[in-house]
């Protein structure tokens, strides 16, 4: 960005995803507001009756936008997805429907393992294109900042693969993207029942390389009886901290294996998918400041019928952040606002919580609250025009996408 002759955007209604609980000044919501953006940035938000004349005059009418109906909301944020990877697994859905379990087909070497087995077959040419239309299905929705894991390549050359992809989407599309490795995913059949001596690999060959040629800017693990222990995750989260990388954590997704606890000594960024989540684990993420990211995909897909400790997390006062968990097999979704109804349907997450768990809290999730997720002044410029009365109607609606015009850094998103 070169030119520093301000935008000032007009709203008739901001939704600001500013958290009630810091102090004065606090707007959640404001009405026929302005908001004057420079060099990508929020630099004035208020009424637009108060805007200085001298900031109004300042700008030329072609770097004027107006909505005088609808709401803005800041960009919103997927803070976890597997958009990278191979072929899909439709056939395992159908034996799903037939009443095999996901824990099953993982046993039997399908779930996670077949997946690797067609990313690793893919070119990186191949994996770009087909993430990148999924990619595009999350924009269309207003997203335009998202996580993106490996994961699916459980060797050195297919995990550099997969997140040289993860890089080159950012660079393609505009949107920003943080990539986390997860070569603690699944333990690849060259190790079948060597986990140990795969973690060895993860932590001496696949997270320094990745790290070294700055691919990675977290690192993920699934601590599960079918993923790791926490003695196996902790030795991979030392790694990180070695190499000066935060960590997060697939955590209680099907059993408590006290994952949240562990991560939370890490001062993990999050934890993901909870919904065997014991209260100590939740009173170890207060303590940490660990947001608490829940995958209402994943939860529908696999019938789950135990739901993620919200009481607690309210009464603990944990960030609670959604994501899409978009991946083949537990939550193949490329829908934010789907899951934003999910959340509130299936969770009780009230509609207010849900546009902050998108948002605020998904930026937390992702390290990115200083610049994102929020339309605060020295924010980043990202805003989402949504043709909806009420900004309520984002978790109401299904299946239909009110999503008119998206700017990232002050600028409309190109097609
Ligand atoms: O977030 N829980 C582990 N990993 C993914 C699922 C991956 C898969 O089934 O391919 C998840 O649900
Ligand atoms: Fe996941």
């Amino acid at each position: 960005m070169t030119t520093s002759t301000p935008t000032i955007f007009y709203a008739a209604n901001v939704f600001t995803s500013q958290t009630r609980t810091s102090q004065k000044n606090v707007q959640q919501t404001i009405k026929n507001a302005a908001i004057v953006v420079e060099n990508g940035m929020i630099t004035w938000l208020g009424i637009e009756s108060d805007l200085p004349e001298q900031m109004k005059n300042e700008c030329k009418t072609e770097n004027e936008y107006r909505f005088t109906t609808g709401w803005l909301t800041t960009g919103l944020i997927d803070c976890h997805t597997h958009l990278i990877y191979g072929g899909n697994r439709s056939g395992e859905f159908k034996q799903r429907l037939e009443g095999v379990a996901y824990k099953e087909i993982a046993r039997q070497g399908g779930g996670i393992l077949s997946t690797v087995k067609a990313t690793r077959q893919e070119t990186e040419d191949e994996l770009f294109d087909s993430a990148l239309k999924r990619l595009h299905q999350l924009r269309s929705e207003g997203v335009t900042c998202l996580e993106i894991k490996s994961g699916y390549g459980l060797e050195l050359d297919a995990e550099i693969k997969m997140l040289k992809v993860a890089r080159k989407l950012a660079v393609y599309t505009g949107l920003d993207i943080k990539t986390t490795c997860l070569a603690a995913h699944a333990v690849p059949e060259e190790y079948k029942d060597r986990a140990d001596d795969y973690i060895d690999y993860v932590c001496d060959q696949i997270l320094p390389e990745a790290s070294q040629q700055n691919l990675v800017d977290a690192v993920d693990g699934f601590c599960e009886n079918i993923g790791f222990n926490t003695k196996q995750i902790s030795r991979v989260f030392d790694k990180a901290m070695e190499l000066g990388l935060p960590v997060k954590l697939h955590a209680e997704q099907l059993s408590n294996q006290h994952g949240a606890s562990l991560a939370a000594k890490y001062s993990a960024l999050s934890v993901d998918h909870l919904e065997y989540l014991d209260e100590d684990g939740v009173s170890a993420l207060k303590v940490s400041g660990t947001v608490a990211v829940l995958l209402p995909g994943a939860f529908y897909t696999l019938r789950e019928t135990q739901k993620p400790p919200i009481e607690q997390l309210r009464k603990y006062q944990v960030p609670i952040a959604i994501a899409t968990d978009s991946n083949p097999g537990s939550s193949p979704c490329n829908s934010l606002l789907l899951m934003l109804n999910m959340a509130c349907t299936l969770f009780q997450l009230t509609v207010d919580e849900a546009l902050m768990a998108v948002t605020t809290n998904a930026a937390k999730a992702l390290g990115l609250e200083a610049t994102h997720g929020q339309i605060q002044v020295g924010m980043n410029a990202d805003f989402v025009h949504w043709d909806v009365k009420e900004v309520d109607e984002l978790c109401y609606y299904f299946g239909t996408n009110p999503c008119t015009k998206i700017f990232k850094n002050g600028e409309p998103l190109k097609e």
